[in-house]
């Protein structure tokens, strides 16, 4: 069945970005000249999706903006002329059939998804997590929408991260089917050293069926005391087994300082505006160090 449904939370409180996030969203912090979520919107159209639901909360109201007209702005860059700027912010109302929905209290990415279930009905969904941008030739979430057709089970998209970050993020354990497939058969979130599985952690990315949600429903709160998206993935993966997919893209972390600045260089060494410039100047600075 083809996914055209995805959801992006994006509902956290940013802690680790502050004071950035404080009246920000970090998931509008810009990389060189588009926010994040611009990027992850695009990643889901590109993979064949329709409908995206961004979940939000007190103080997002600037996403929505966004992606909605800028009537008077549009209206004065027709006036002038200016039909290359028109051009970048035009198109943004009509990236895909966006849809809001707030999340009322901070309970965890599992209860951000959880406030999507009318919205996904009974099918396969996307999930893209609002602070993980994905850059790459091939829409990641393209690459776990394939892995779902080709096992008929969840998805989700991991990468091999050092002994620092595991015990921030999740583990995964896994066993490798083929090229960038693995068989993931349980995982901890937020492990320690010695509960770790393998180094593997999900970045992000995640095809779902609905039964998460009864899962959801019925799992107590994890690590943080919020309502955790891998915990009831975990039930996923000890029952019926769920698919990994190394995908292929660069992944960078918005919600970290150091994840904000590499992404900000690696897009800006690409980015026909500023690639020139940037390097050299990287040159100049490095040579200083
Ligand atoms: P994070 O754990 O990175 O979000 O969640 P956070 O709570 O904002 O992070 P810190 O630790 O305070 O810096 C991953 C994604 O899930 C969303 C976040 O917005 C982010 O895109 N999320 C998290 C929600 O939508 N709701 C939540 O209750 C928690």
């Amino acid at each position: 069945m083809k996914i055209k449904k995805a959801i992006i939370p994006a509902a956290g409180l940013g802690t680790r970005v502050l004071p950035a996030s404080k009246a920000c969203p970090k998931e509008m912090l810009p990389i060189v000249d588009k926010p994040a979520i611009q990027y992850i919107v695009e990643e889901a159209v590109k993979a064949g999706i329709t409908d995206v639901l961004i979940i939000t909360n007190r103080g997002k109201g600037i996403i929505e903006d966004h992606f909605d007209h800028s009537f008077e702005l549009e209206t004065m860059l027709k006036a002038r002329g200016k039909t290359e700027a028109l051009a970048q912010v035009e198109p943004l109302a009509h990236l895909a059939n966006i849809y809001f929905i707030r999340q009322k209290e901070t309970r965890g990415l599992g209860d951000a998804v959880l406030r999507a279930k009318e919205f996904v009905g009974d099918e396969p969904f996307a999930v893209l997590y609002g602070d993980d941008v994905i850059i790459g030739e091939i829409p990641a979430i393209g690459e776990l929408c394939e892995a779902y057709e080709r096992y008929g089970k969840s998805v989700v998209g991991i990468k091999e991260v050092s002994d620092e970050y595991i015990v921030k993020y999740s583990s995964m354990k896994t066993e490798h089917i083929d090229g960038q497939f693995y068989s993931i058969t349980d995982m901890i979130e937020k492990p320690s050293l010695e509960t770790k599985f393998s180094n593997f952690s999900i970045l992000g990315r995640c095809v779902l069926e609905p039964e998460i949600f009864n899962i959801l429903s019925e799992i107590p709160l994890g690590a943080g005391g919020e309502l955790q998206l891998t915990d009831a993935m975990a039930v996923i993966a000890r029952t019926k087994g769920i698919t990994g997919v190394d995908f292929s893209g660069t992944r960078y972390d918005m919600g970290n300082k150091f994840g904000i600045l590499k992404a900000n260089i690696e897009v800006g060494l690409t980015h026909p505006e500023t690639k020139d410039e940037l390097r050299e100047y990287i040159k100049e600075i490095a040579s200083k160090l």
